[in-house]
């Protein structure tokens, strides 16, 4: 028989991004090859999230969408990762007989081997377990593929926060940080690669604390080494929490040039009521502190968050102290949901605020938040900011890369240009991107 094929289809947040590419190139050592569509595929792997209902959902419409192929093709085989499949475990199969796989975001080291046995014997396989072996040793590269030049590195999984409304540290469990030595040389092995930017993920990235050579490192003892690396232009960090954001990092942020002047700190909500009863433990005024805090260290950073609207008992006055939290803060991007009631969780057992309550409250906010966006947009316009180029732009002749701040720059350049950071003169500015000219 010949080499395999393998499709990926990903949801959800960065880590999944990561550990897709992480299976994929296990699976290359296994024989596999990743081919663009469904339909060409041998096997399916479907990369899933469960923090919302609706990203839930979407993992059944897609198994829906993926039945005539299954039907015209019954040796095709389909796998349920992430999130859903280690929260829903057995119920997938139950709920479409036709999956073959279930694996949990801690087993994917055991996929090729689950995927040669469900071939053998014809019987759906599950994994949802939290070995105690760390997954990513187990995770076989493929040999020195060329990568594009930004990528992600996770260095911490789980979180041990248990904010009310959240399923993370239930499908992703107890937060482990992987030693500092195998980051370091995974870095070291990406840059030989090409890469030039690394973005650490994990759910608490910066509760980090990694075996090192002499005890314990925090993340800013990470960073900081991370930034010796020859060749590693850029560091980023994410996802964090404000209780965790300890001087040491902050200190990074105006020590390290490496570490890149832009941070994604949730803060969901500006009640002081409604952040207790989410368990945040921390007030709006100590995360307003901290954020002129770290204001002082990189005066010119960019901030970013997470925001819930209609927590269980949020009243219209609690909204209305998250909006005056945002307009003090004054966010460069930022994302905002509405509260889903997620089974196993807390606050999903709290009487809900009604729909219509979450909704109007959400567009209220989204017009603030895209407000503030546009307006940091726009007052880039005329700055020349160091860009590094990743791929081509949508017209001809055009690339796009990222500035400092994490905004897609779109400008003409040559392409083969990819990899290298270039001054652009920043000339227009849209909500979701700048133009500029390579100054
Ligand atoms: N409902 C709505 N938003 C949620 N988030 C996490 N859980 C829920 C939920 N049950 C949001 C938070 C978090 C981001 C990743 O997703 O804002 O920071
Ligand atoms: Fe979820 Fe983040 Fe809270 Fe952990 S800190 S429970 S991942 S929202």
């Amino acid at each position: 028989m010949g080499t395999r094929k393998l499709f990926i289809r990903t949801y959800g947040c960065q880590m999944n991004v990561y550990d897709s590419e992480r299976m994929g190139s296990a699976l290359a050592a296994d024989g596999y090859e990743e081919v663009a569509t469904p339909e060409e595929a041998d096997l399916v792997i479907l990369n899933t999230c469960h923090i919302r209902e609706k990203a839930a959902e979407k993992v059944y419409s897609e198994l829906g969408r993926l039945k005539p192929l299954k039907a015209a093709k019954p040796d095709l085989q389909i796998a349920v990762a992430g999130c859903v499949a280690q929260a829903e475990g057995e119920e997938i199969t139950r709920r479409q007989p036709m999956v073959d796989l279930v694996v949990g975001p801690q087993a994917y080291h055991r996929l090729p081997a689950m995927a040669a046995k469900q071939r053998a014997t014809g019987a759906a396989q599950l994994d949802t377990e939290f070995p105690e072996e760390d997954k990513f040793d187990h995770l076989p590269e493929k040999p020195k593929a060329r990568r594009a030049p930004a990528a992600f590195l996770t260095v911490q999984e789980g979180c041990d926060k248990f904010c009310a409304f959240c399923v993370v540290p239930y499908t992703r469990g107890a937060e482990v940080s992987r030693p500092a030595a195998r980051v370091l040389a995974e870095a070291r092995d990406l840059v030989s690669r090409g890469v030039r930017e690394v973005t650490l993920l994990g759910q608490n990235v910066n509760a980090y604390h990694g075996e090192g050579d002499s005890g314990t490192w925090s993340l800013a003892r990470l960073v900081t080494e991370l930034a010796r690396i020859e060749g590693l232009e850029r560091i980023r960090y994410t996802t964090s929490h404000p209780n965790d954001m300890t001087d040491d990092l902050i200190a990074a942020h105006a020590a390290e040039p490496k570490l890149m002047p832009y941070l994604h700190l949730p803060v969901q909500a500006g009640s002081d009521r409604v952040l207790k009863a989410m368990n945040r433990k921390h007030t709006a005024e100590e995360y307003i502190r901290l954020i002129e805090h770290i204001r002082v260290a990189r005066p010119d950073i960019a901030l970013s968050g997470d925001f819930i609207t209609g927590f269980p008992g949020e009243t219209e006055a609690d909204f209305e102290e998250t909006m005056a939290l945002v307009r003090e803060v004054r966010y460069a991007s930022a994302f905002s949901f509405k509260y889903s009631p997620r089974p196993g969780t807390p606050a999903a057992s709290s009487e809900q605020v009604p729909e219509e309550a979450k909704a109007e409250r959400l567009a209220r906010l989204q017009a603030l938040l895209t407000e503030q966006q546009t307006a940091f947009q726009h007052s880039c316009i005329g700055r020349t900011l160091p860009v590094l180029v990743e791929k081509p732009g949508r017209n001809p002749g055009q690339m796009v890369g990222r500035s400092p701040y994490l905004q897609a720059v779109h400008f003409d350049c040559a392409a083969d240009r990819v990899g290298e950071i270039l001054p652009v003169e920043i000339t227009a500015s849209a909500t979701n991107s700048l133009a500029g000219r390579a100054a």
